[in-house]
């Protein structure tokens, strides 16, 4: 019998993922996290060039010169804050800029801060590198109360997570709060993480970046959501020189470096005219009008999403209701997925089409 690593033990493969494969291929799938547009043509046309003009073997391991560029640009207008070209790794996926975040910061026993509900990676990832992860739970409106960080913070803790807009919650944090919580991760000593992957996608409220305010932050965005590039495995974060130093001695071991194909694609993506950004928002706003309008129809709660494309809904019987759908055609994911407090809650994703929507409701309508 092959002996595997105990640090491994206790983690499971992706619950969300399973109840997809459990589903009929004609299910409505209001289960996974990702756009269902395909990638701008625009997007597609410069990896072929690309391609063609050769651009296929490694490149530096911080990624291609002008794609920083561009990033540097980007977190310094968008963002309001400045690193160096140097201060930026261009990684595979956002996934990949948690990974070597968390491996570089966190010894073994350290605490991780992670809001819960909050998106599964956080406790995997943390477990991974060997820390501990300590749940955050929000308020009743899924905002993360500033007061109660501070009762959670101890000792051991190293690191506080954030991340707005919030997978699964799609709240989006406030000024105020996210100032907040960078002064008491300084008066703490924590580093934060700040994972801005749906920053493009906010219907109500601003995106601000805690990097705006407070030095050590690790801000972690992708082009995945943004521009319908999931498949592409694109991310990138910028960090202070010092921990830049740390988490590249991960990336170069691990990855090399993200695809180069997948960095002309980005390079494109960031720097092209921001159209289709534009267009794909103003769709699944459409799409989130239309669904909380049907559940709020059928009588469900739920905090009312300003960001990213999910619905978090309060259910009685959280495992029978999913399964209960499951049964008649549609996947969605139980809440529990997503941390201790998720539970009695379900995500409904509406990264689906609005037909999906509509029969997805009426399903549930039948259901229920
Ligand atoms: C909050 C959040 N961060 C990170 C990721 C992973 O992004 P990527 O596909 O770029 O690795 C996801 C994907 O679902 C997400 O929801």
């Amino acid at each position: 019998m092959v002996k595997f690593a105990d640090r491994l033990a206790e983690i499971d493969l992706s619950g969300i993922r399973k109840l997809f494969e459990a589903a009929g291929s004609d299910a409505i799938n209001l289960g996974l996290g990702q756009p269902d547009f395909d990638t701008p043509s625009h997007i597609k046309e410069a990896a072929k060039r690309a391609i063609d003009a050769g651009f296929t073997g490694y490149t530096h391991g911080k990624g291609i010169f002008e794609l920083r560029e561009a990033i540097k640009r980007r977190f310094s207008e968008k963002n309001g804050f400045e690193v160096g070209i140097e201060d930026i790794i261009v990684t595979s996926g956002a996934s990949e800029a948690l990974h070597i975040a968390l491996e570089a910061l966190i010894d073994e026993g350290d605490g991780v801060i992670i809001p819960d509900p909050g998106f599964v990676s956080y406790f995997t990832l943390t477990r991974i590198a060997g820390g501990i992860p300590k749940h955050l739970k929000h308020d009743e409106n899924f905002r993360l109360n500033p007061d109660t960080l501070l009762e959670r913070i101890e000792p051991q803790d190293r690191v506080l997570i954030l991340n707005s807009p919030s997978n699964p919650t799609g709240k989006v944090q406030s000024r105020k709060d996210i100032k907040a919580y960078t002064e008491i991760a300084k008066d703490h000593g924590l580093v934060i993480i700040s994972d801005e992957v749906y920053e493009e996608l906010i219907y109500e409220g601003e995106h601000v970046s805690p990097a705006s305010f407070y030095e050590d932050v690790v801000t972690i965005n992708a082009v995945s959501k943004t521009y319908a590039m999931t498949g592409w495995r694109l991310g990138y974060l910028g960090a202070p020189a010092n921990y830049v130093e740390e988490m590249l001695k991960v990336h170069q071991y691990v990855q090399a470096c993200a695809s180069s194909i997948s960095q002309f694609a980005a390079l494109e993506a960031l720097t092209a005219d921001q159209r289709c950004v534009h267009t794909m928002r103003d769709e699944f706003r459409a799409r989130r009008d239309l669904l909380i309008k049907g559940l709020a129809k059928l009588g469900f709660k739920f905090p009312i999403p300003e960001g990213a494309f999910y619905v978090f809904i309060e259910v009685d019987d959280e495992e029978g209701f999913v399964r209960k759908l499951l049964e008649n055609g549609v996947v969605t994911t139980p809440g529990s997925s997503f941390g201790a407090y998720g539970k009695g809650y379900v995500r409904l994703s509406y990264a689906a089409s609005r037909s999906d929507i509509k029969r997805a409701l009426a399903i549930i309508e039948r259901v229920v």
